[in-house]
């Protein structure tokens, strides 16, 4: 029987250096996205998965992350006393369930999966997701459930994949191709940044994984990659051919939102998803575009 999965790792302890001057007091997956903060966005999408268990890699100057998701007794008490209901039932729906996040510090910055290797107690003998909160998805059904139902399916190792423009193959790890059955795609080698001639596909990893705990293991030989950073997409290429390994085409739009170009788009889709934005934010964006 496939392992239920219940646990995540959100890697946090960038810097943010993309987004001087706003993230030089606040962490970087602080930044809103219309009324949200990146993090949160990536918590409520595990959690409409079925995740329970959430470990957070931070590092310096983060701690605003972790009172993000405690509860802000004075401000509730505040609220409570305006009478201002929606904004009280808005906190108390979000609250997190007691002991459900717990961190640990990635001291140096060594890479991804350094920081995922960081986790190794968290993680334990469990699969777990991983989410990238600068990857934000706009989907019909969250992202990380789409992955949850193939990891159901297949007990192996799923990666959320999705096309990249043949010249920005050296942004992103890079999937080589097996068996296709429709979005499903059989992981068969996975490169990290390579160069648009050596790449073996166009098809990019985005900030959404679902693993199993053997990668750790490959984690701990702490072999250097691209950039001289302990690379997750090595390890995990180390792992392709013992366990199962597939990447799905997932339904939706990706936002790189630690590009600026990426986050502003973002700010306009998630606004124009919402019922009570959309009319408004259409009108002054046909304004600007027509001036
Ligand atoms: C990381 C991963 C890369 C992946 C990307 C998705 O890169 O190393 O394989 O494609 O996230 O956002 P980074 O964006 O940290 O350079």
């Amino acid at each position: 029987m496939v392992k239920p999965l219940r646990k995540a790792v959100l890697p946090v302890a960038g810097l943010g250096t993309r987004f001087l001057p706003a993230t030089k007091a606040m962490p970087k997956e602080m930044l809103p996205v219309v009324d949200k903060p990146l993090i949160q966005y990536a918590v409520d999408e595990a959690r409409a998965a079925g995740i329970e268990q959430f470990c957070m890699v931070t590092g310096r100057g983060k701690t605003a992350l972790i009172d993000h998701f405690d509860i802000a007794f004075e401000l509730e008490a505040t609220l409570a006393e305006r009478n201002k209901r929606e904004a009280l039932a808005l906190l108390r729906s979000e609250a997190m369930p007691p002991g459900s996040i717990s961190t640990v510090r990635q001291q140096v910055p060594l890479g991804l999966g350094h920081a995922i290797w960081c986790a190794r107690t968290f993680i334990g003998e469990d699969p777990f997701a991983i989410l990238l909160p600068d990857d934000l998805v706009l989907s019909n059904t969250p992202c990380t459930e789409q992955l949850v139902k193939v990891y159901n399916e297949t007990g192996g190792n799923v990666l959320a994949i999705s096309e990249v423009p043949p010249a920005q193959t050296n942004r992103y790890g890079i999937v080589k191709v097996g068996e296709v059955k429709g979005d499903l795609v059989e992981v068969t080698g996975l490169v990290e940044k390579p160069a648009p001639e050596e790449a073996p596909s166009n098809l990019s990893v985005i900030g959404r994984y679902i693993l199993l705990p053997e990668v750790v293991a490959y984690l701990s030989q702490m072999e250097r990659g691209a950039g001289n950073e302990v690379q997750l997409t090595d390890a995990m290429a180390k792992m392709i051919g013992h366990t199962p390994f597939h990447g799905l085409k997932f339904e939706g739009k990706r936002f790189d939102c630690g590009d600026k170009v990426g986050f502003l788009e973002a700010q306009i889709a998630f606004s124009l998803a919402r019922p009570d934005l959309a009319d408004s934010v259409r009108t002054f964006l046909k304004n600007y575009v027509n001036s």
